[in-house]
C-alpha cells in the first residue's frame, strides 16, 4: 500500500515539497533536497526549524517547552522535526524571537 503524500507549502519560500504522514516535515524537506525551512539537530533540542503551520492537520510529538510555549503551540507553532502531517499543510517561518535588549531602538 503506497503512503499518502501531502503538500507542504512554505509561505515565505514560495516553495512546496511532499510529505507523508510517517514522515516528519523536516525530514521530508531535506530529503527533497531543499532548504526552505532552517536545519538543526533534527531531534527537537535546537528550536531553530520553528515554522507556523497556518493552514492545514497535523500532529506533533513531544516538544520541549524552551522552543515551543502552550501559548505558541495554541497559534500553530511547532517544530519542524516533531511534526507529521495530517493533511496538505501551509506553513511560514517562525524563528524564534532575538533575545536582545534592543529596547531603546
Ligand atoms: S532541528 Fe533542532 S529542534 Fe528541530
Amino acid at each position: 500500500m503506497m503512503s499518502v503524500k501531502f503538500e507542504i507549502y512554505v509561505e515565505d519560500k514560495d516553495a512546496r515539497f511532499h510529505c507523508s504522514e510517517e514522515q516528519r516535515l523536516l525530514h521530508a524537506m531535506q530529503a527533497q533536497g531543499l532548504g526552505s525551512i532552517p536545519v538543526g539537530c533534527k531531534g527537537g533540542g535546537c528550536g531553530i526549524c520553528r515554522i507556523q503551520i497556518t493552514q492545514g492537520e497535523y500532529e506533533t510529538r513531544k516538544m520541549s517547552r524552551t522552543h515551543v510555549t502552550e501559548e505558541d503551540e495554541r497559534h500553530g507553532i511547532v517544530l519542524s522535526c516533531r511534526v507529521t502531517p495530517k493533511s496538505n499543510l501551509s506553513l511560514r517561518l517562525a524563528p524564534r524571537p532575538k533575545e536582545t535588549s534592543e529596547s531603546a531602538a
